[in-house]
């Protein structure tokens, strides 16, 4: 590993450290960060931004119709959703106002897999999955 590399990745582990107290969560970020870097270098750090991009991006879905992240998600993820097929509540998805959420792995990959395929036709990429949960750390206020 390339000292620049090795100092980005350091400051990755830091800044994730920095944001304390959703360690789950944050470990995941870290966990996606780790499988997207070794599979492109270039990819040293999560990007809120992107994520934030990501979440409010309409995909056309394989049924054909228009949906992104905050369809069922709202364009806040520290609200409360509501799912567009069922018509059901969704507890909040950022783990810093929904302390549930993060907490099991396999349902994180299962739920990923799940909603990735339902709106992409795949499943999101490590670090989509990176961005998107570093993205969710940062939204802490529910829109009144
Ligand atoms: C059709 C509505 C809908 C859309 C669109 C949707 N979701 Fe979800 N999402 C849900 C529901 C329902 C749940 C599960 C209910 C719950 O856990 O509260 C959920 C839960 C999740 C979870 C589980 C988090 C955890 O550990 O508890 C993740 C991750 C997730 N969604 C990511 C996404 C991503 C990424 C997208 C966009 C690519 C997306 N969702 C789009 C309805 C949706």
């Amino acid at each position: 590993m390339k000292i620049k590399t090795m100092i980005a990745v350091f400051g990755v582990l830091f800044s994730v450290h920095a944001l304390a107290d959703v360690t789950n969560a944050e470990k995941l970020v870290y966990k996606y960060t780790n499988i997207a870097h070794s599979a492109n270098p270039m990819f040293e750090a999560p990007s809120i931004t992107d994520g934030k991009i990501f979440f409010n991006r309409k995909f056309k879905t394989p049924s054909g119709k228009e949906a992104a992240c905050a369809s069922c998600h709202t364009n806040n993820p520290a609200n409360v959703g509501k799912n567009i097929v069922t018509g059901k509540e969704i507890p909040p998805l950022a783990p810093r106002v929904n302390t549930k959420r993060f907490t099991d792995i396999d349902k994180v990959e299962d739920e990923f897999t799940k909603h990735c395929n339902d709106i992409l036709g795949a499943d999101c990429s490590p670090s989509e999955k990176a961005n998107f949960i570093a993205y969710l750390l940062t939204e802490t206020k529910p829109t009144k």
